[in-house]
Parts: C-alpha cells; sequence; structure tokens
C-alpha cells in the first residue's frame, strides 16, 4: 500500500524487523480440522522449518461436551429484561430486577436478527468449545493460536474487500486500542488532527483521550460542517500533520447514518485516515461489501471497525483492513498483545453468525426488519411523536416540544469524562423515565430511557429486531398512545 498516510506506520514495522523486535501472530500451515494440527511460528511469506513445528494433539483436547440439544431440537426464543445504564442507575428500576424476564416484551437489546440464541451459534459454540476449549488461554502473540482464528479473519476480510482482518477483544476494547494506536504521536512524529462526530460512541472518545489528542467535533452527521473544519485546519497546517476522519456508520443512539459516499469524497480530498465503526450497521445492512459502506469507495475506508456482539449475536470486536495497518497493530496495539484472544466458543458462534448473515434468506429477513421500522416511524408521527430522522431498526422519539423551559445541566461529565457546558434539559429525562417506567409498569415492554451524559437529549430508544411480530409492534403503538 503506497499512501502516503500508511507511511509512519510501515517505518515503525520496519524498524521493529531491523531491531529483531517484529512481532507476529502464530500461523497454521496444514490443515488444521485433522486431528493432529501442526503450528509454527511463522512470518508473511516464510516457509516454517520443521523444527519450528509444535505437533497437537486435538484429540486430546477433544472430551466433547454434551450439548445439551438433542438432534434437531429447537432452542425457544425467550424475551429478555436488560437494563441499560441509565436504567440501573435509577432506584425506580431495582424493583424490576426480581420480574420474570419472560413477561416482557423487549425493545431494548441490540440482538436485531435474534440470534443469540440461535441453536446454529450455540452447537458451533460447543463444537469449538469441546474441540479448543472454553478459553483461549492467553494473547494470540503468546499462545500456539489456534488457526480458527486466522480463518475467521481470512473470511471477514474477504467479505469486506479488504486485505486483512483482525479479531479483538470487545467492540469497546478495540476502538479505544486500535484507534489510540493508529494516532499515537510518537509513530505519527507529530499531533494528529482528528475529526470527529460529535455523537461519536464513548469508546472512540476513550481512544483520543488515551493518545493524548484534542477532537476536532463536527455536528453530528453534518458533512458540510466538517468539510469547513476540514479546510480550516488542514489548509493551515503544513501538511505534516495527518488527517483523521472519524465516525460510526449508523448511529446507535440516533439510529441515523452518515453520507459515506460524501464522506469518501472528503477522505480522498483531504487524504484523510477515515475509520468507520459499523458496530450496529454490522449483520443489519448486510454482509461485506452490501454493509452501508458504498462499494465503489471501499478504498477510502482505511479501517472498517465491527463487533461481533450486536446483530451477531455473540462477542467480540474485529476491523477489516490493510495488510500495513494489521502489521502493524499487531506489533503496537496493546489491546491485542497484552490482552487474552477472544475464546473459542465465542469464535465459533461469531463464525457461524457471520456466515448465516450472508445467506439470501437473512438479507431477505435483515430488510423486512427495516422495513418494519419504516412502518413503525410512520405509525408513530401519525400519532403525533418526535422522531429523530433515521432509517434503521433503531428508533429514537424525544419529549414532544410542549414544556420545552430553561435547559438545566444534568450533569458535570459527558460521556467523554470531559466537562460539559450543557448536558440536556432536565424534564426531557424525567419524561424519558417516566414513559419507560409506564410502558414497563403498565404494559410490560422495555424501551430504553437514554438520558445525558450518555447523549444530550434524552430520548426513548427503541430497537426492533426479528423477535419482534407485527402484533408486537401494534402493541408497542397502542402502550405508546398519542404524543401529547
Ligand atoms: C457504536 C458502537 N461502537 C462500539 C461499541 C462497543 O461494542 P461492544 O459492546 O462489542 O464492546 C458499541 C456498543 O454499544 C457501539 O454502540
Amino acid at each position: 500500500m503506497s499512501s502516503k498516510k500508511y507511511e509512519p506506520y510501515l517505518e515503525f514495522c520496519k524498524k521493529a524487523r531491523d531491531n529483531g523486535r517484529k512481532r507476529f501472530l502464530y500461523k497454521a500451515f496444514n490443515d488444521q480440522h485433522k486431528k493432529n494440527t501442526t503450528l509454527s511460528i511463522v512470518d508473511e511469506g516464510q516457509d516454517p522449518k520443521p523444527n519450528d513445528a509444535i505437533s497437537l494433539n486435538a484429540e486430546a483436547h477433544n472430551t466433547r461436551m454434551d450439548s445439551g440439544l438433542e438432534q434437531g431440537e429447537q432452542v425457544t426464543s425467550t424475551r429478555s429484561l436488560f437494563y441499560t445504564s441509565d436504567a440501573a442507575r435509577d432506584p425506580q428500576f431495582n424493583d424490576a430486577m426480581d420480574l420474570n424476564p419472560e413477561a416482557y416484551l423487549d425493545f431494548v437489546n441490540n440482538d436485531y436478527l435474534n440470534l443469540r440464541r440461535d441453536p446454529r451459534l450455540l452447537e458451533a459454540a460447543f463444537e469449538y468449545g469441546s474441540k479448543y476449549g472454553v478459553g483461549s488461554g492467553s494473547s494470540r502473540l503468546l499462545n500456539f493460536t489456534l488457526p480458527i482464528y486466522g480463518e475467521f479473519e481470512q473470511e471477514i476480510a474477504k467479505d469486506k474487500r479488504k486485505e486483512e482482518a483482525l479479531i479483538m477483544g470487545s467492540g469497546y476494547q478495540t476502538n479505544a486500542t486500535v484507534l489510540s494506536s493508529l494516532m499515537d504521536k510518537r509513530v505519527l512524529n507529530a499531533e494528529p488532527l482528528v475529526f470527529c462526530d460529535r455523537l461519536n460512541h464513548a469508546s472512540i472518545h476513550h481512544a483520543c483521550r488515551l493518545a493524548g489528542i484534542s477532537q476536532i467535533r463536527y455536528d453530528h452527521c453534518d458533512l458540510r460542517h466538517l468539510e469547513h473544519l476540514l479546510e480550516q485546519n488542514v489548509d493551515a497546517g503544513s501538511g505534516t500533520r495527518m488527517n483523521f476522519i472519524i465516525t460510526e456508520s449508523l448511529f446507535s443512539m440516533d439510529g441515523d447514518a452518515t453520507d459515506l459516499k460524501l464522506l469518501a469524497e472528503l477522505g480522498r480530498k483531504y487524504n484523510a485516515f477515515i475509520y468507520i465503526d459499523e458496530a450496529h450497521a454490522t449483520g443489519v445492512f448486510g454482509y461485506g461489501l452490501t454493509s452501508l459502506l458504498p462499494q465503489e469507495d471501499i478504498d477510502c475506508f482505511d479501517v472498517i471497525m465491527g463487533t461481533f456482539s450486536k446483530a451477531l449475536g455473540s462477542f467480540g470486536g474485529y476491523i477489516a483492513t490493510s495488510k500495513v495497518i494489521k502489521e502493524y497493530l499487531v506489533n503496537a496495539c496493546t489491546g491485542l498483545i497484552y490482552s487474552t484472544a477472544l475464546p473459542p466458543i465465542i469464535i465459533g458462534a461469531a463464525r457461524k453468525a457471520w456466515e448465516i448473515v450472508g445467506r439470501d434468506d437473512m438479507r431477505r429477513r435483515a430488510a423486512n426488519l427495516i422495513a418494519m421500522a419504516e412502518k413503525l416511524r410512520r405509525a408513530l408521527k401519525a400519532n403525533g411523536w418526535h422522531l429523530i430522522n433515521g432509517n434503521s431498526q433503531i428508533i429514537a422519539l424525544t419529549r414532544p416540544p410542549k414544556l420545552d423551559g430553561t435547559r438545566n445541566l444534568m450533569a458535570e461529565v459527558d460521556n467523554t469524562g470531559m466537562k460539559s457546558a450543557d448536558c440536556g434539559n432536565r424534564d426531557e429525562a424525567n419524561w424519558s423515565m417516566a414513559t419507560a417506567k409506564r410502558l414497563r409498569e403498565e404494559k410490560h415492554i422495555l424501551v430504553a430511557p437514554i438520558r445525558p451524559p450518555t447523549v444530550q437529549t434524552s430520548r426513548i430508544r427503541i430497537n426492533l429486531s426479528l423477535n419482534h411480530s407485527n402484533d408486537d409492534i401494534k402493541l408497542l403503538i397502542e402502550a405508546l398512545g398519542k404524543a401529547s
């Protein structure tokens, strides 16, 4: 990859190689699914030497667990009770802890495709657990990393049309540690200019704090504002500072999306390194190139981040990127180097989910989910509700504008942990809590009241999933009633 923006990372990798300090992931070189799996320490493009090899008898570890599932037996999907951090903080919600989760209609969780209890994922988790162990045992840089990680990474890279992929710990850990490594001033030889959507996830803010850089925040999804800030800041510099643009594709709290086509154009124009968080788009908006990212501009997106924890029903984060960025991260990203690899059971479930979401039937069902969300939006609007503009499975309602009094400080901190001058309106926050409480207590429906400091404007967030039927949606519409 010859782009100028990759030069500092290439330089770093070259130094690591020259100093004999280059790190690498262990790599399998034979058919790993046979009983005797041979793993070896090999570098990119090198053949393993016979005495480097370590023979691992998979059968010795193969004390297959009873999956608890009879052949063909279905796991019935149950409705579950989840608490957002906002809800958990409120003493009013503590009594709900004793209630039976199955009695609730849940519009809170992120299991958009209803996969987390899918028997196929459970079976894959058991299979990998019984073959490879429940846990991974150590960091991937220490252990004889099982081939399943590399194989899955190849599948992700292929579907995302990138050279490489890297599986990390949680999605939060991925953002916080990958981004902070990429923005490392010591590697870049100068503080980068980092342009962020104002409503980016907390893990992205955390990364900026870890890297010790000040964000240049543009108004939410307002790429004209971004362009203005790029013009102002990039031209003023000497051209030696690296430009980053960091955004979610689909925003978790608003359910709206960035104009990724325009973003790609800006990236090209300003030679910016674009990092896209697709945590909530992954799986719902398709697969690989059919995600929200425009296919023809895929090269403009330097790192595509996603999670297995939402629509894919399990846990963990990944990135798809170029060879050089992966090599750099294997050598520099502490969140990868010094953290235990995701457990094999999780890899089994996530890999199965990845396969399932790519199938045509799931693509059709995901498209139906978005159509169902659109219908719900129309019905809520007809009832007078104010919705944050969006076109996804995430729907955010704000308080009907009536008592709009003076704005009070809700909290001293926002989700970056920094002081915030105006963190929202107390009436709005009370409204969101009261609405969620009413739905929960009177209608046995769970919706998420989201308040500052998580967001600036309090709202009720409704997450639709394939677990919801038309009748469930009718119940929700009736329960919310007319906005007043
Ligand atoms: C946009 C976004 N990115 C990253 C994350 C972190 O992902 P995970 O829950 O897998 O740690 C979240 C979680 O809510 C998110 O909404």
